[in-house]
């Protein structure tokens, strides 16, 4: 939500910044801006901002058209709008009162309109509906009675309230960019002569691999030769350093036309680096992060899980396999929901918080509450570094690398190999299964991968049906078990790329209310349950004769050795046989597919969707 870059050094800021903001843009794409320190006309040192409205491309098409001054120091944002709508006048950068200094920002400041109304009453006048022009003002009157830009930002930081990342400059002291954080990301990279700033590494990966963490309600001055961190209080405070595991070649579409398809293709990797190394020389599984005790895990009474969007989706499997194979209760919830309901939690209850981001306001602000109330925190991230795992008391990271596409499709499947892990992990600690069965699963987990790719390399099949459905105004997806948390996904892919109506069902429940949208030709994609191994398998048989008796178009995704589906199923795509619980690795593929293509098809751009960014990081 909103991506920030910063930069000083040796080299063209305009162009690290602008390179910086293309690799941010799957952040937001409402606007984006740039702001450079120069010498200025009268040799005193000035700001020169430029911004428009829509994606990064505008931008580069105005500044394109001018010389930007030359210079080593500069800040730029991608906008996910907030406060204003996504034009021109609200786009970011702000500029103080005279111009002197700009900042962006990401968050919310909660308590803008009374620090606005204060400037006001001092004849400050304000441009846009923004929250963040309001900081902008106070820096720039901060500097303006002779603070540095740093103690500036210390001063006012102090009097915000909610959540922000802020980057600024001065335009009278080229020599340093500050910057600040509180519930809202942000990272160092560090170079030789020249450091940066970044939403995340992505901004930055393409100079340099090594970075900075920072912590809450930390203030960062960058100069070319150094790095300072401080608290809001001005005391020195430090910073973890790290080095970042993936590189460019990573964050590039490597020869697709979309992110999200390349990262559907990357998903057999994605899953098995996430399986890597967690089987040990003594034929237990281990998970390396895990900083919970076995005794810790042995007390555990009741898992909460909470998580936003597809990763909500992955919490249900979880409730699913974890149930299954530890004995433990298991309540997936929303996490926006979660705090205002008052809910039960104690130091019995393990709270598992996934996130694909590790910076989702409402995932950060649940799991704060668990700890208020004693509950121990794990977190599935695949962001490394993260708000959410540094806040958690422990941690299972993903390895999907990075994901761009603000659609989620690998970091969905190995959110999934992470719960698989956690409930396989729980039994044995628990002795809830035996080893050999432990094992056993492993092994069949370790095959996934081999799996996923069969059903990629049928890829052109769902791509043909997908574009046969460009004209569907609505489309319903029907699951059970594990299947439905999938019906789900599937229709979120759909809604999020193809902005077609869709909606994702537990089959069972269609006859209680959803059958009445069913109408002549309505296309329902059906996840059908592996045939012979419960009854599951019948009674979504029966669902789908339902549908078809009042004139729906069944696509089944079905089992290659199922040998009852072809009667009910006007289309039919074949999954691998897999383990029933392990079902959800294969068959939410098709979907993303499915989803993927059919908005490329529509012309939609599918790696920014209308209305929607990456990274949640408001609440
Ligand atoms: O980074 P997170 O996993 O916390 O993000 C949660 C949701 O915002 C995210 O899964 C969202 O639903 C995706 N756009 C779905 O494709």
């Amino acid at each position: 939500m909103c991506g920030i870059v910063g930069y000083i050094g040796e080299r063209s800021a305009r162009d690290v910044v602008i390179e910086g903001l293309r690799r941010l843009e799957y952040r937001g794409y409402d606007s984006a801006g740039i702001a450079l320190v120069h010498a200025g006309d009268d040799g005193r040192g000035a700001v020169a901002a430029r911004k428009r409205a829509g994606k990064l491309a505008n931008l580069e098409k105005a500044i394109s058209a001018e010389e930007l001054p030359v210079s080593g120091t500069g800040i730029g944002h991608t906008r996910w709008a907030t406060h204003g709508a996504p034009n021109d006048r609200n786009a970011h950068p702000h500029l103080g009162a005279t111009g002197r200094v700009a900042v962006v920002h990401n968050g919310i400041i909660e308590n803008f309109a009374e620090l606005r109304a204060e400037l006001e009453d001092e004849d400050h006048v304000l441009l846009s509906e923004t929250d963040t022009e309001v900081a902008a003002h106070l820096l720039e009157r901060e500097v303006v009675a002779g603070a540095d830009l740093t103690t500036a930002m210390q001063r006012v930081c102090r009097r915000l309230e909610g959540a922000f990342t802020l980057v600024a400059v001065d335009g009278q002291d080229a020599d340093r960019v500050v910057a600040a954080r509180r519930n809202s990301p942000l990272v160092v990279g560090l170079g030789e002569r020249e450091n940066f700033l970044g939403s995340d590494v992505a901004a930055f990966i393409e100079f340099t691999r090594d970075a900075l963490e920072l912590g809450q309600d930390q203030v960062v001055t960058l100069t070319r030769d150094g790095v300072e961190v401080t608290g809001f209080d001005g005391t020195p405070a430090q910073a973890t350093r790290y080095s970042v595991d993936w590189d460019l070649s990573a964050a590039e579409k490597d020869g697709h036309d979309w992110f999200m398809r390349k990262e559907i293709f990357e998903q057999p990797r994605a899953v098995a680096d996430s399986l890597l190394g967690r089987w040990g020389a003594d034929g237990r599984l281990q998970l390396d992060e895990m900083r919970l005790s076995d005794d810790e895990l042995r007390e555990i009474r009741k898992i909460i899980v909470i998580a936003c969007g597809t990763s909500f989706y992955a919490g249900m499997v979880a409730k699913y396999t974890i149930e299954h194979w530890c004995r433990i209760p298991v309540e997936v919830q929303l996490a926006s929901e979660f705090r205002y309901r008052d809910p039960i939690l104690d130091n019995d209850t393990l709270v598992v918080a996934i996130s694909q981001s590790g910076e989702t306001a409402d995932t950060l602000q649940a799991i704060r509450h668990a700890r208020t109330q004693r509950s121990k925190v794990l977190a599935i991230c695949n962001t490394n570094g993260s708000t959410i795992p540094r806040e958690s008391d422990a941690v299972i990271y993903t390895h999907a690398g990075p994901e761009i596409g603000v659609a989620s499709t690998k970091g969905f499947l190995t959110q999934l190999v992470a719960c698989y892990l956690l409930g396989l992990y729980l039994a044995q600690v628990r002795g809830t299964r035996y080893g050999d069965e432990i094992t056993q699963i492993v092994g069949q987990l370790e095959e996934m991968p081999a799996h996923i790719q069969t059903v990629l390399d049928r890829a052109e099949d769902v791509y043909a049906m997908a574009r046969d459905h460009v004209a569907a105004e609505s489309v319903l997806f029907l699951g059970r078990h594990a299947g439905y948390p999938v019906a789900l996904e599937g229709a979120l892919k759909l809604k999020e790329l193809a902005y077609i109506h869709a909606e994702g069902f537990a089959a069972g429940e269609l006859k209680h209310g959803p059958i009445a949208l069913v109408e002549d030709g309505l296309p329902v994609l059906c996840l059908v349950p592996p045939q012979g191994r419960d009854q599951l398998h019948d009674k979504m048989l029966s669902g789908i004769q339902e549908v078809r008796a009042r004139g729906a178009r069944t696509i089944c995704l079905a089992e290659e050795t199922d040998t009852r589906i072809t009667p009910y199923a006007d289309a039919l795509i074949r999954l691998p046989r897999v383990p029933t619980l392990l079902q959800p690795l294969v068959a939410v593929v098709p979907l993303q597919l499915f989803a993927c293509e059919l908005a490329t098809a529509k012309g939609h751009d599918v790696d920014q969707p209308r209305n929607l960014a990456k990274s949640v990081t408001v609440e």
